[in-house]
């Protein structure tokens, strides 16, 4: 049963919920909400949310899943059945595999460009005289590879078996061991592009922009949205860490494991920064918005054509991508897998599928709300943004918020010293921080972003 799985090491634990932390989120949403809030103003707003807000709340969410050792539906039935509390599980589970059926089609984008790019085919056709046009080139480019209908279909059952092999390969044998050795991988790949963009001309004023704040541009909202980014990236408010944490032996320090992957997942924002920004203004593209999916399918492959070896850097920047986007995607695939397992007492293989298997059908819409199915619009939304927006803005705050109410008002409050300390055996500085906030100020900050996003 699930409830006794456990990952086998304390690195491969901090390895898989690393994994999890870092994904998109750091990766293309980073760059573009500090562009957006003033550089570093940005991100020292971002650094304060994630030691002050985030870190607490994913105590919050570790002491949960740790201290029931089940899924996250019945993390919530474990010592209130028969109340509605499990409704905040459910939640998440909902929230879940609704992020999952998008990710998984920006996990297939992510596939299809590392396929074209070691096979060359993102930049056959581009002569070194073109280099100016290269923005309509890669547009046109993504076109083909996002916007179509059958190429990125293809990558996106490519993205569901490589998840349901690591997925079947079980949370130690497939999830951590994948972790172990992934996690490294990213990082080394981020220190040397991280060294290529730091070495190209006139890199420093990139490096000055994104570090040196211009406070004139935070307004309430950018406060919000750093907050927002900072929960995102923690993947807060999903069932994840719940999750995950379940399978977190009992002897392991959450206090000192949730600050490990909080530094870490900080950490590869600072170093993604240090890419792209030195990057972006060494080549003159900063009019570009380093929105999402046209920084990384557009602007960055500009920059590696104008590199030389643009194969390689652009190989190993979907190497980084892809590697991020997987090990996200089956933490997030895996909050449904341990719920129905939990819940419905299916062998994993089974869960595996029923989980995965859907995915065939309702990654396809999302996927084709780019090509043939752009007119279909859910309350005036394509299908993808729908799922996006409704999962990020909606469902992910109210789960956060009813995480901060169960641990810090229903139950007892010797429960959640009691996680953190492990039964009194370890200390804990963050403890009597982490209840203040997890009890009043997160659900007062969460509940004013949600209603401020609502204004
Ligand atoms: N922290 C993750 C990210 O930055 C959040 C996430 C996890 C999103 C899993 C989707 C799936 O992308």
């Amino acid at each position: 049963m699930s409830s006794k799985t456990e990952f086998a090491s304390k690195i491969g634990l901090v390895a898989a919920t690393v994994g999890s932390a870092v994904g998109l989120g750091n990766i293309w949403r980073f760059p573009a909400v500090t562009q957006e809030g003033g550089g570093s103003a940005f991100l020292l707003l971002y650094v304060l949310c994630v030691l002050l807000l985030g870190i607490p709340v994913m105590l919050a969410e570790f002491s949960l899943g740790r201290g029931t050792k089940s899924d996250s539906i019945g993390a919530f039935r474990k010592y209130t059945p028969g109340k509605p509390w499990w409704i905040v599980g459910a939640l998440a589970v909902l929230a879940s595999y609704l992020i999952l059926c998008f990710y998984t089609v920006v996990e297939g984008w992510t596939l299809e460009y590392l396929f074209e790019s070691i096979t060359g085919g993102l930049f056959s056709g581009l002569g070194d005289a073109d280099i100016a046009e290269s923005r309509a080139f890669f547009g046109g480019r993504m076109e083909e590879y996002v916007c179509s209908d059958l190429r990125p279909l293809i990558f996106v059952f490519v993205a569901i078996i490589v998840n349901m092999a690591v997925l079947l390969g079980g949370v130690q044998k497939g999830i951590e061991r994948l972790s172990n050795v992934l996690m490294p991988v990213l990082f080394v790949i981020l220190a040397v592009l991280m060294g290529v963009s730091l070495t190209l001309p006139d890199a420093s004023e990139g490096v000055s922009y994104f570090l040196s704040p211009d406070f004139s541009k935070v307004t309430p909202k950018v406060v919000f949205s750093a907050l927002g980014q900072a929960f995102f990236s923690l993947s807060l408010g999903m069932g994840i860490l719940i999750t995950y944490s379940s399978y977190y032996p009992k002897d392991t320090r959450l206090a000192r494991t949730s600050v490990i992957v909080a530094v870490l997942s900080l950490l590869v924002a600072v170093m993604v920064g240090l890419v792209i920004f030195p990057a972006v203004k060494s080549f003159g593209l900063d009019d570009e918005s380093l929105q999402g999916a046209t920084l990384v399918f557009v602007t960055l492959p500009e920059i590696f054509a104008r590199l030389p070896l643009p194969q390689l850097w652009s190989a190993l920047f979907f190497v980084l991508l892809a590697v991020a986007a997987v090990t996200s995607c089956i933490s997030i695939a895996e909050v449904s897998v341990a719920t129905l397992q939990d819940r419905c007492h299916l062998s994993r293989t089974k869960a595996v599928l029923c989980v995965m298997l859907p995915l065939t059908v309702l990654s396809a819409l999302p996927s084709l709300s780019f090509g043939s199915l752009e007119g279909l619009k859910i309350f005036g939304m394509t299908v993808f943004d729908f799922l996006d927006n409704f999962s990020t803005n909606i469902l992910l705050p109210i789960v956060s918020f009813g995480v901060c109410l169960y641990v810090g008002h229903v139950l007892p409050k010797s429960y959640l010293h009691d996680e953190l300390t492990n039964n009194g055996t370890v200390r804990s500085p963050l403890n009597s921080v982490s209840a203040f906030v997890i009890r009043w100020l997160a659900p007062v900050l969460i509940a004013l972003v949600f209603i401020y996003d609502f204004l």
